[in-house]
């Protein structure tokens, strides 16, 4: 079985060009992204969120499953990354793009609930899961990736990601899925 994802968002290359020129190196690789596209298709109309925006190939994926009444707030707290992403798809009226750390933006946020949740950064994912949770719709799919070891992971993370992945048996509101495919995933639905 070929896994190559049967569609690419157009924006996406302009968009990795200017990560390779920046050195970024965390976007989302292809397969995970045509999930995120595929999970995003399934919700319309619908709220989603991202935390860690990156240089937007994370939010390029969600768009391009989106429908186009459906809303994507993104969340960054490095606003010369997210530069990147707001110059690609800025113009775009269904995102909402935030700068602001995940943690503060966690506690502060009061607006309407999502529907799907791309967790791409500590805050919702190591830490605070439940007050990510609490902001998440009956039914509301979560999705975090990165969870097989990574060349960029810090000597301390794999304890921390083997922490989190024995959360999800216990975790009563969420109904969970581990993927060892692409980067690593775990894929939830809020109960
Ligand atoms: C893995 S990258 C995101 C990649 C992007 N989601 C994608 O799929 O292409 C993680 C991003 O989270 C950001 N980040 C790290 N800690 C954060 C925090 N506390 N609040 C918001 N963003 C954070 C980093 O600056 C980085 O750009």
């Amino acid at each position: 079985m070929d896994d190559t994802p049967y569609q690419r968002p157009a924006v996406l290359d302009a968009i990795l060009t200017d990560a390779e020129r920046l050195g970024f190196t965390m976007s989302c690789e292809d397969r995970t992204g045509s999930l995120l596209a595929t999970l995003a298709a399934s919700k319309p109309g619908g709220h989603v969120l991202e935390l860690g925006t990156g240089v937007g190939a994370g939010a390029a994926w969600l768009l391009s499953g989106m429908s186009q009444d459906a809303r994507l707030t993104t969340v960054e707290v490095a606003p010369d990354t997210q530069a990147v992403a707001r110059r690609h798809l800025g113009h775009d009226p269904r995102v909402q793009f935030v700068t602001a750390d995940a943690d503060e933006w966690l506690t502060d946020y009061d607006g309407p609930p999502f529907d799907l949740a791309y967790v791409d950064c500590r805050p919702g994912k190591f830490r605070r899961l439940d007050e990510l949770v609490a902001h998440l719709t009956r039914g509301a799919l979560y999705a975090v990736d990165d969870l097989l070891p990574q060349a960029t992971w810090p000597c301390d993370h794999e304890p921390r990601v083997d922490s989190f992945l024995k959360l999800f048996p216990e975790q009563p509101n969420l109904l969970a899925t581990p993927l060892a495919w692409a980067s690593g995933l775990v894929i939830a639905a809020r109960l």
